[in-house]
């Protein structure tokens, strides 16, 4: 096979890759550059916000780059920037800009979009590929409700903003929560037809900080579905690697839906992915109660090929997934904005 050739590893330090005792292969990287958020979103965020993390804790541009080179050499082929809120952290385009000249497939952006108006330009100037704006309710009064802020207009200025940037197909994360937006399902997918932008119905995961999920709030993957095919004809697309099952519709409307089941109906036997905390912690999976600090090492003068051999080995040691539903399940300490969606 020509694929560790192709990867280039053959004449690197390193020919490890990152593979785990399941035999899953890590190839996307998320990175979360800050993990404080102007939003304070009820299933993820407390009211008052968290103890941000100290500025010194946290990885300067030179430390993720070197991060994420060592990765690439490992395999890992594209990179998610993440927060808390991404673009909470100044200067963002120089970073993408400095990762879109190491050897990636892509990198792209996860952002609540509330100042994305402001930055899309520069953001796709720089190299960035596309974008993911969370928005959960197209009602002003909800989107206050449970982002805590009133936020609507900014965040679809900035899905628009995007849009004429060129950082598509913009995909627009809605977490459903029973009895809170569910009943704007449909007037999702009339967004989704109207702007082109593919629309994920997100699974609630109970990663939230005031540990009050339970499971009467989510809304399978499954039933979210089958209420949209009442009334729109579907075409499922081929599903790849990636957790959403997506559809396209049958009338040749533009924009696409999808949902990611991960609660119902769990992808961990193939995840690729890792994620890299912004106070530089590698986590080879959002449920881990492990993870790696790399940062300390890397300050301390270790020498990459041991930092890679480090990556590689908790990357090897990543678990089967997570156990949400069994009596077991225990919610990990880092709650969603400290790990990065
Ligand atoms: N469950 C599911 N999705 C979540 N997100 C944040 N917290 C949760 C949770 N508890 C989503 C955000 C964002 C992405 C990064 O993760 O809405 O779209
Ligand atoms: Fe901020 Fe995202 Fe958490 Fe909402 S889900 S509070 S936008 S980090």
């Amino acid at each position: 096979m020509g694929a560790v050739k192709d990867l280039g590893l053959a004449s690197k330090a390193t020919t490890r890759r990152l593979v785990d005792t399941f035999g899953r292969v890590a190839t996307d990287l998320r990175v979360s550059v800050t993990d404080r958020c102007d939003l304070r979103c009820t299933y993820c965020m407390p009211e008052d916000g968290l103890d941000w993390l100290p500025e010194a804790n946290q990885m300067t541009f030179d430390e993720i780059v070197t991060l994420v080179s060592i990765m690439t050499r490992l395999g890992v082929r594209t990179v998610r920037l993440t927060g808390g809120e991404p673009l909470m952290r100044a200067h963002l385009p120089q970073l993408v800009d400095r990762l879109t000249d190491l050897d990636l497939v892509e990198v792209s952006m996860t952002t609540n979009g509330t100042t994305l108006a402001r930055h899309a330009q520069a953001l796709a100037e720089a190299g960035l590929a596309r974008v993911n704006v969370s928005l959960d309710s197209l009602v002003a009064s909800r989107v206050r409700e449970i982002s805590r802020r009133d936020v609507l207009d900014r965040v679809l200025e900035g899905i628009d903003a995007a849009i004429a940037a060129g950082l598509g197909p913009v995909k627009v994360n809605c977490v459903l929560l029973r009895g809170v937006n569910d009943d704007e399902i449909l007037d999702f997918v009339r967004f989704a037809r109207a702007t082109g932008c593919e629309v994920r119905f997100i699974e609630d995961m109970p990663l939230d900080a005031d540990r009050s999920w339970t499971r009467a709030v989510v809304v399978p993957g499954g039933e979210v579905i089958s209420r949209i095919a009442e009334e729109f004809a579907l075409v499922e697309r081929a599903r790849g690697t990636h957790p959403a099952a997506t559809y396209g519709f049958a009338d040749g409307s533009p924009g696409t839906v999808g949902v990611i089941s991960s609660v119902s109906e769990p992808f961990c036997e193939s995840c690729d992915r890792l994620r890299l905390t912004s106070d530089g912690y590698l986590r080879t999976c959002l449920f881990a109660h492990e993870e790696l600090d790399l940062l300390t090492p890397l300050r301390s003068g270790v020498a990459k090929a041991e930092l890679a051999e480090m990556i590689a080995d908790a990357v090897w040691q990543k678990g089967p997934g997570h156990a949400i539903g069994l009596r077991e399940f225990e919610q990990p300490v880092r709650v969603m904005s400290r790990i990065g969606g």
